[in-house]
């Protein structure tokens, strides 16, 4: 039987609800999170402000500001339990891994997990927001036989992160660069880990249910995966005047080539551009252009050979390997920002919520005839 002439592989352009939150113009290269351009909220905001807007679908004022940012410090520890379980796993498996079984046990150990209405869904988001950072980095240093370094509350989100990661106060640019990140990062629109986190919320299910299911769809290479790809293709590549060559044989293998292309955007992805600029900046702070140059040499040569594009996975490996982050957190970094477009979602879905339960088109075989077990072939055919 063939497919219904309005099925789109893929949903490509379906629209499948609306939302307040956040807009893609993917001809002009915009990205506006509740009308404030991206441009605008990565010069001027931080990632809690950016949190706040993205819940409250407007900016704070101070005193609001002051009481959000209070309450997401004092959500940043984890239980114990957490941290134990966490050790018991094996260290060689992914990171996106880890974080996915660590917000399932966050669940487990909040007794207000199962709490409904709008208020204890807020909380519940940003208790989320504060500990999938810890979480990340607690990970990070049990991985690597390390005991996991309490947050602390007199840092931002961002620097607070890199002090868990690393032990040590970060370097005041790493931490503004990472704080930029983490909002570029925050949200965008009903790609597939938020549209898996408002399916599976319309069920009315826990909030935790529905964020370690948009977990799973992040860490694809289709999806968030593809940040942590492009640094390993570039690390094969090894040298940048390699590059131009590797890039032409792998599209002439029909290889795909990672931190390129989008269903949306039909122009460079506006995060790219900023996210670029910090890569130079931090490679030449840290004299170490290498991987900053050898992204604009993959850049180009995509650009000429195949036209097309590259989105927001393609510079965010170049700056977080300056700043000496593992090239397989890159993931889990970006579910440390991506997690406030979930729970804003969330709380959207939540607040007027409809099951979502789409059709098939029925493909299959019709009107066989039932056969008995003893009666089929022995060989199956
Ligand atoms: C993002 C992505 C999944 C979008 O997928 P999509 O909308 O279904 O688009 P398609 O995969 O159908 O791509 C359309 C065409 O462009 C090509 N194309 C798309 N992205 C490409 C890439 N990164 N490298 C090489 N070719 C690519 C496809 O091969 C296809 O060509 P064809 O029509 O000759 O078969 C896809 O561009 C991709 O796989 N990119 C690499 C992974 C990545 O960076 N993901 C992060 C997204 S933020």
């Amino acid at each position: 039987m063939a497919a219904s002439p309005t099925y789109k592989a893929g949903l490509e352009d379906v629209v499948a609800g609306t939302s307040d939150i956040c807009f893609i113009d993917g001809r002009e290269g915009r990205l506006v999170y509740c009308g404030y351009d991206i441009t605008d909220l990565a010069k001027h905001s931080t990632f809690e402000e950016t949190v706040y807007l993205l819940y409250n679908k407007r900016l704070p004022i101070r005193e609001e500001l002051k009481q959000f940012d209070a309450k997401l410090k004092g959500y940043r520890a984890v239980p114990a339990e957490v941290l134990a379980t966490l050790k018991g796993l094996p260290k060689d498996i992914h990171p996106m891994a880890a974080l996915r079984t660590a917000v399932s046990l966050l669940g487990n150990f909040d007794p207000a997990a199962e709490k409904t209405g709008r208020e204890a869904y807020v909380e519940t988001a940003m208790k989320l927001v504060a500990q999938t950072a810890t979480v990340t980095a607690a990970w990070e240093r049990i991985r690597q036989g390390q005991e996991p370094v309490a947050p602390r509350t007199d840092l931002s989100h961002a620097a607070n992160f890199l002090y868990m990661l690393f032990g040590t106060e970060p370097d005041p640019y790493h931490a503004h660069v990472f704080d930029v990140a983490l909002i570029l990062h925050a949200d965008h629109e009903l790609n597939a880990s938020t549209f898996s986190g408002r399916v599976t919320v319309a069920t009315l299910t826990d909030i935790y249910s529905a964020v370690t299911a948009a977990i799973g769809a992040l860490k694809g290479p289709l999806h968030g995966g593809a940040n942590e790809h492009v640094m390993k293709m570039e690390q094969e590549i090894g040298e940048i005047d390699r590059a131009e060559e590797w890039i032409k044989d792998a599209l002439a293998q029909k290889k795909k080539v990672m931190g390129f292309g989008h269903r949306v955007y039909r122009t460079k992805d506006p995060r790219a551009f900023i996210l670029e600029e910090m890569a130079g900046e931090l490679g030449r702070r840290a004299g170490n252009t290498k991987w900053f140059e050898m992204t604009r040499v993959i850049e180009q040569t995509v650009l000429k050979e195949k036209g097309l594009y590259p989105n927001v996975d393609l510079y965010s490996g170049a700056a977080y390997t300056v700043m000496g982050i593992a090239t397989d957190l890159f993931t889990p970094i970006f579910a440390v920002s991506r997690i406030s477009g979930w729970t804003a979602h969330i709380l959207e879905q939540l607040g007027n919520n409809r099951i979502i339960r789409p059709r098939a088109e029925y493909t299959g075989a019709e009107k066989l005839a039932y056969i008995p077990l003893e009666d089929r072939p022995t060989q199956a055919n």
